[in-house]
C-alpha cells in the first residue's frame, strides 16, 4: 500500500510539537440508555491516539457516531459516552470539544475529543469549505477510520485533500493490510460465510465472492431467498422474490467452477419474530406457509461446522440466525465454535458478527477480526475505497 504511515512519521520525529488530527471511527453501538454495548472499535483506535501522544503531539481525535442530522445535535449524538469509555480504557481525563470547526484550544501532549464530526453541516456531502477548515485546524491529518474508509466525507476525504501532510493510521494500514493478504494468496478450501437480512444489501460482495470461494455460505433473510430460488418454500420468512435471478446466477457461477451455495436442509421456526415463540426444528421442505424460519437446523449446522473445519481460509460476516435470541442462536453459536476450532485462517467483520463473537468469546481464536462493517465487504469485493484512493494521491505528492 503506497501511503504514508503515521508510525513511519513517528519514528522519524517527524510529530514531535505538532498538531495532529486524528479521524478515528468510534461510532458503537449503544443501549436504549445510551451505553456502549461493545467497544471494538474504541479499544481499536487507542494504539493510533497514544502513538501520537507519544511522539509528542497535540492530539484531536474526531469520529462520527450514528446518522445524525447535520446542523440539529441532539443529546444522543454525543460522543460523551465515548469520551467516558476512552478515558476510562486510557487512564486519562479526555474532554469533549463542541462547535470546534473554527478552532481548537490543544496543547502538545494533550488529548481532546472533537464532537459528532457528522453534525457539522456539508459533513456527508464533503464540503469543501469545511474540509479546509479541518485542514487548517492540524499540521498532519491522520485517517485511522478504518470502518469509514468506504465513505467520501469532509472529515474522511476533503480533509486528506487539504491538510499540509495526509497518512495512514495503524488501524487503517493493518486492517488492508490483513483483509488484502488474507484474499490475496489463501489456504484453499476457502470459505465465506454472508449471513444477513437482505440480498440486495450484500449482492455485489455475494457475485464477487462467487468467482473466488470454493463455498459460500449463506445466512439470515439472504439464505432465505437463497432457498427460495432452490424451490424451497419459506413460509412468511423475510426474503426478496425480485432478487431470485441474481441467488440463482450466483448458484450457477459457483457450480460451473466446482464450488457450492449449500443450501439448509433443515431449519428452526416460529410463528412469531419473538424471544419467548416456540421454536421448531423441521425438514427444509416442510415449511408450512405459516412459518417465520429464524435460524438454520441442526442437521444444517452440523454439516457446515465440518466444512469451516476443514477450511484453510475462512471469511465471516454475518450471523445465521437470530442469535439475539436463545431458542434461534443455535446455529450462529455452532459456526462460532467451529470458526474457532477450525485451523483456518478466519478473518470475521461486520457490527453483528462483533456481537456474535463477543457472545461467544472466541476472540482469541479468529486470525484476524475487521473494525469494518461495509467498509470490509466493499475490500472483499475489491473495491479501492476513498480513504486509500486519496491517502495514495498524496503520497504520490
Ligand atoms: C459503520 O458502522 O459501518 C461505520 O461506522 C460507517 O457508518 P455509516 O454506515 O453510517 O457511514
Amino acid at each position: 500500500m503506497n501511503v504514508i504511515r503515521f508510525s513511519d512519521l513517528c519514528a522519524q520525529d517527524q510529530v514531535s510539537g505538532k498538531r495532529v488530527f486524528i479521524r478515528a471511527d468510534l461510532n458503537v453501538p449503544q443501549d436504549d440508555a445510551g451505553r456502549i454495548t461493545e467497544d471494538t472499535r474504541i479499544r481499536a483506535s487507542i494504539p493510533c491516539i497514544q502513538m501520537a501522544l507519544d511522539a509528542g503531539a497535540a492530539v484531536m481525535v474526531t469520529s462520527h457516531l450514528g446518522r445524525p442530522t447535520e446542523g440539529a445535535f441532539k443529546p444522543a449524538d454525543s460522543l460523551a459516552p465515548i469520551a467516558e469509555r476512552l478515558a476510562e480504557l486510557m487512564g486519562r481525563v479526555v474532554p469533549l470539544v463542541a462547535n470546534w470547526v473554527d478552532g481548537v484550544s490543544v496543547q502538545p501532549g494533550e488529548l481532546v475529543l472533537l464532537e459528532n464530526c457528522r453534525v457539522n453541516p456539508g459533513e456527508k456531502k464533503n464540503d469543501e469549505a469545511l474540509a479546509k477548515k479541518m485542514a487548517a485546524l492540524c499540521d498532519i491529518f491522520v485517517h485511522d477510520a478504518f470502518g469509514t474508509a468506504h465513505r467520501a466525507e469532509a472529515s474522511t476525504y476533503g480533509i486528506a485533500q487539504f491538510a499540509k501532510v495526509a497518512c495512514a493510521g495503524p488501524l487503517l494500514a493493518a486492517e488492508m493490510d490483513a483483509i488484502t493478504q488474507a484474499l490475496a494468496n489463501p489456504r484453499r478450501p476457502l470459505v465465506a460465510i454472508v449471513a444477513g437480512s437482505k440480498v440486495s444489501t450484500k449482492l455485489t460482495i455475494l457475485k464477487s465472492l462467487a468467482s473466488k470461494v470454493d463455498q459460500l455460505i449463506v445466512g439470515g433473510g439472504i439464505a432465505n431467498t437463497f432457498m427460495l430460488a432452490a424451490g424451497l418454500k419459506i413460509g412468511k420468512s423475510l426474503a426478496e422474490a425480485d432478487l431470485l435471478d441474481d441467488a440463482k446466477d450466483v448458484i450457477a457461477a459457483m457450480k460451473a467452477r466446482g464450488a457450492a451455495v449449500p443450501i439448509p436442509t433443515d431449519v428452526v421456526t416460529a410463528k412469531t419474530f419473538a424471544a419467548d415463540a416456540v421454536a421448531t426444528v423441521k425438514a427444509a421442505t416442510e415449511v408450512d406457509d405459516d412459518d417465520l424460519i429464524l435460524d438454520i437446523g441442526p442437521q444444517t449446522a452440523a454439516a457446515l461446522a465440518m466444512q469451516l473445519k476443514a477450511a484453510g481460509t475462512i471469511v465471516w460476516n454475518g450471523p445465521v440466525g437470530v442469535f439475539e435470541f436463545a431458542a434461534f442462536e443455535n446455529g450462529t453459536k455452532t459456526i462460532a465454535r467451529a470458526i474457532a476450532e477450525s485451523s483456518a485462517f478466519s478473518i470475521a467483520g461486520g457490527g453483528d458478527t462483533l456481537a456474535a463473537i463477543a457472545k461467544y468469546g472466541i476472540e482469541e481464536q479468529l486470525g484476524y477480526i475487521s473494525t469494518g462493517g461495509g467498509a470490509f465487504l466493499e475490500v472483499l469485493e475489491g473495491k479501492t475505497l476513498p480513504a486509500f484512493e486519496i491517502l495514495t494521491r498524496r503520497a504520490a505528492g
